[in-house]
């Protein structure tokens, strides 16, 4: 038996539950659903804004890096992702603002929030609570109030759903009702062939973990969504698995980080390359990556290619981040590492807050 389908010890280890987070993930886009479905958008509803900015660090954060993937190439207007203390100077009263923080209060989303307000910007909160909420209250500011009570990574479908859909509904993306239930349909399939009872041999997040193994991963999207989730692959990878891993995206990884593979074989050896492929890319970066990895490939300890299908670019991105996602739990528990803590990022936030 693989030592990922000892199911005693992978509930020993996971000690908070991350894998059936993971599992559960289907059942928390519908929830999402529910809560756009009866959030009050009207105070951002019906004004000509000239742009919008996600403000968010890390797995909220990536909730702006997902929506900007996800629909720019349809809309009208510029959509900045902001991951800092600092609110570029362009962002004015024209833009919409929208404050992703799980916790609700990481320091550089309010930072930048509060630049926003100074500005005169339109606001929507997205939060479980915190000093967000309260912020939304004194300002009298739109809000979208998700569950508490999980990793703000493990939260991605709270955080992401309503939020685009508000977008939806404010009428700045354009977003299918199709394409949502495609996607959900697509996850709650995939939940179940990832789930812990299915056997190493038939479940591909397992077989991940185990190709990665010791080595050190490396993850490449080819451009647009999917490279927002390549980097969302290396996050969970990081903070799941506890594991260093980088990422790099096509077609600019050709024109540097190719070369670079040339020297320090007996290090990159070590290393595992997965590529995140579109069932339907086109004939230039099917070449390039084929090519690319026929001149890599030697220099990396495997090579490991990803298929991304689905009906729509939703049910794309959404399958493809789940896989890597569930994928870096089960690499946690390979390791006897328990997923859900992270002292470090709770360290640093602690000795930060110790300032004010
Ligand atoms: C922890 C996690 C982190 C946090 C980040 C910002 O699970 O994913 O990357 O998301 O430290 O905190 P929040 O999301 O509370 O604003």
């Amino acid at each position: 038996m693989k030592q990922l389908d000892e199911l005693n010890k992978i509930k020993k280890i996971d000690r908070q539950g991350m894998l059936e987070t993971e599992e559960n993930f289907y059942h928390q886009l519908v929830e999402a659903k529910k809560i756009a479905d009866s959030a009050d958008l009207s105070k951002i509803a019906g004004k000509n804004y000239t742009g919008i900015a996600f403000l968010g660090m890390g797995g909220s954060g990536f909730v702006g890096d997902l929506i900007k993937s996800l629909i720019m190439d349809d809309s009208d207007i510029p959509i900045e992702t902001v991951k800092g203390y600092s609110l570029p100077g362009y962002i004015d009263k024209d833009w919409l603002v929208v404050p992703v923080s799980y916790s609700g209060n990481t320091e550089e989303t309010i930072s930048c929030l509060k630049q926003a307000k100074e500005r005169g910007a339109t606001l929507l909160f997205v939060a479980s609570g915190g000093l967000l909420e309260e912020m939304a209250e004194e300002y009298e500011a739109c809000m979208v109030k998700v569950p508490a009570g999980h990793q703000p990574r493990g939260a991605i479908g709270f955080l992401f759903l309503p939020t685009l859909l508000a977008l939806r509904d404010t009428g700045l993306a354009k977003v299918n009702s199709s394409d949502i239930d495609s996607a959900l349909g697509q996850i709650k399939e995939l939940s179940e062939k990832f789930n812990r009872g299915v056997e190493t041999d038939k479940n591909f997040a397992k077989q991940i973990a185990m190709a990665i193994g010791n080595s050190l991963p490396v993850v490449y999207g080819s451009g647009g969504y999917l490279s927002a989730i390549a980097y969302r692959w290396k996050c969970e990878i990081n903070e799941n698995g506890k594991t260093p891993c980088f990422w790099a995206e096509f077609p600019e990884l050709n024109h540097n980080e190719t070369v670079g593979w040339e020297r320090l074989a007996e290090t990159t050896r070590k290393l595992t390359l997965l590529i995140l492929r579109d069932e339907d890319e086109n004939i230039r970066m099917k070449t390039r990556i084929d090519t690319t990895v026929g001149l890599v490939k030697t220099n990396f300890s495997k090579v490991i290619e990803i298929p991304v299908k689905g009906k729509s670019k939703l049910a794309k991105a959404l399958s493809a981040m789940y896989t890597g996602d569930i994928a870096s739990v089960y690499l946690a528990l390979l390791h006897g590492v328990d997923p859900t803590p992270v002292e470090k990022i709770e360290k640093l936030k602690a000795e930060l807050a110790k300032l004010d």
